[in-house]
């Protein structure tokens, strides 16, 4: 089989001990050296969160996990914002729809960040919003949300709670749950947390606790109070996720064995190579307050970023993602999470860089290129 460099913005490239672990004999869930694995991965996720509350990690995908979200604050009949300002956002609404909500959109044009202003005009006009949600990156156009400032506002707002969707920004950037005033909050396995699909993680501040114990609708699969008390006892409400769960044991440590400033920083570095390369290759930067966790850019008029991205799959087995919707042919997506080598971003740029080149004959590209890229790396 061949071997991918998947630089898509989830799923990720893995790390070699994470694939050791993957491939580990299976053990029951209901084993001491199962117990120790969930209370080290429960207790750690503390630290990439940045919260004091408990943290959970559901068997589910992404989604799940902001299905878990609503499910547990949200009534029927409850005015929720939604900010929309892609792919995600749009998806997240709908699904508070199907619960019942009733939704006030706020379209945001793509690419561009939410307006905190907007936000407080809308909660000014609507003292009755119960919830906003928002992407910390919205992954269809590779935008940041100033989800610190978002969260200054509404913690002024008694009633009114913060979901924030950290599915492709929870581990790849600092998200303090606690310190920014998120009230609950979702990463993805095959993200940052650079596994394979199948976790989702979330955990609800204190504001949010209250508004679960006194919200009469109906959850099962993922009530949290009922995976509160299974963990409070070692376990897990549902058969445990024993595989992805002990590999994410050891994502965890080796984060923890170098630093969650230092992991970020690493993350930050392969953001600021894309930006400066992509720029150098002449592609424009899409969003216009990129994310660390993957870069958006505009191929030039006249080409289709899914040509170019079958391309670089079929002719180097690099894995980009194009675009979707209104943004579909217009731009690449480069993912900066999972196990990366700079020698691997190099070589994508390097790849890229030959594509565009026999796509566009007239193409004048720096003679020194790949020096500079070395030089960037030290490498
Ligand atoms: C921001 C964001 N939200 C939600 C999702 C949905 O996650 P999943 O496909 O794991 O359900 C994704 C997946 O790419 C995402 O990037």
């Amino acid at each position: 089989m061949q071997a991918y460099n998947v630089l898509a913005p989830g799923p990720v490239n893995l790390h070699p001990e994470v694939q050791k672990a993957l491939a580990l004999p299976m053990i029951h869930h209901r084993t001491p050296e199962f117990d120790a694995i969930l209370k080290r991965v429960l207790t750690r996720l503390k630290v990439i969160f940045e919260t004091d509350q408990p943290c959970f990690a559901l068997t589910s995908t992404g989604s799940g996990g902001m299905e878990a979200l609503l499910v547990n604050t949200l009534s029927k009949g409850d005015h929720v914002l939604g900010i929309d300002s892609g792919k995600f956002g749009e998806r997240w609404c709908e699904m508070a729809e199907v619960f019942g909500a009733r939704v006030t959109v706020h379209k945001v044009k793509w690419g561009e960040a939410v307006k905190v202003a907007d936000v407080r005009r809308i909660l000014e006009q609507n003292p009755d919003i119960k919830i906003v949600m928002c992407q910390a990156c919205e992954t269809s156009t590779g935008i940041k949300h100033p989800i610190q400032e978002l969260g200054a506002l509404i913690h002024e707002r008694a009633q009114t709670l913060f979901l924030v969707d950290g599915i492709t920004a929870l581990g790849a950037f600092a998200l303090p749950m606690d310190e920014w005033h998120i009230d609950g909050l979702v990463g993805g396995s095959q993200k940052a947390f650079m596994l394979p699909t199948g976790l989702a993680m979330i955990s609800f501040s204190k504001k949010a606790w209250k508004a679960i114990e006194n919200n009469p609708q109906p959850r099962f699969y993922f009530d949290i109070r009922k995976e509160q008390k299974a963990n409070a006892k070692g376990e897990t409400f549902f058969s445990s996720n024993v595989t992805l769960l002990r590999a994410l044991d050891v994502v965890l440590e080796m984060i923890m064995a170098k630093g969650l400033p230092a992991h970020f920083a690493e993350i930050r570095k392969r953001a600021e190579f894309t930006r400066l390369f992509a720029q150098k290759l002449g592609l424009k930067l899409y969003a216009e307050v990129p994310s660390e966790s993957l870069t958006a850019v505009v191929v030039p008029d006249g080409m289709d970023s899914q040509k170019l991205r079958l391309l670089l799959e079929e002719r180097f087995g690099i894995t980009l993602m194009g675009g979707q919707d209104q943004a579909k042919g217009k731009i690449l997506r480069i993912g900066h999470m999972g196990h990366i080598t700079p020698e691997q971003m190099i070589d994508v740029m390097l790849k890229l860089a030959e594509i565009l080149k026999s796509e566009n004959p007239g193409l004048s590209l720096p003679l020194s290129l790949e020096k500079e890229m070395r030089s960037f790396w030290n490498v």
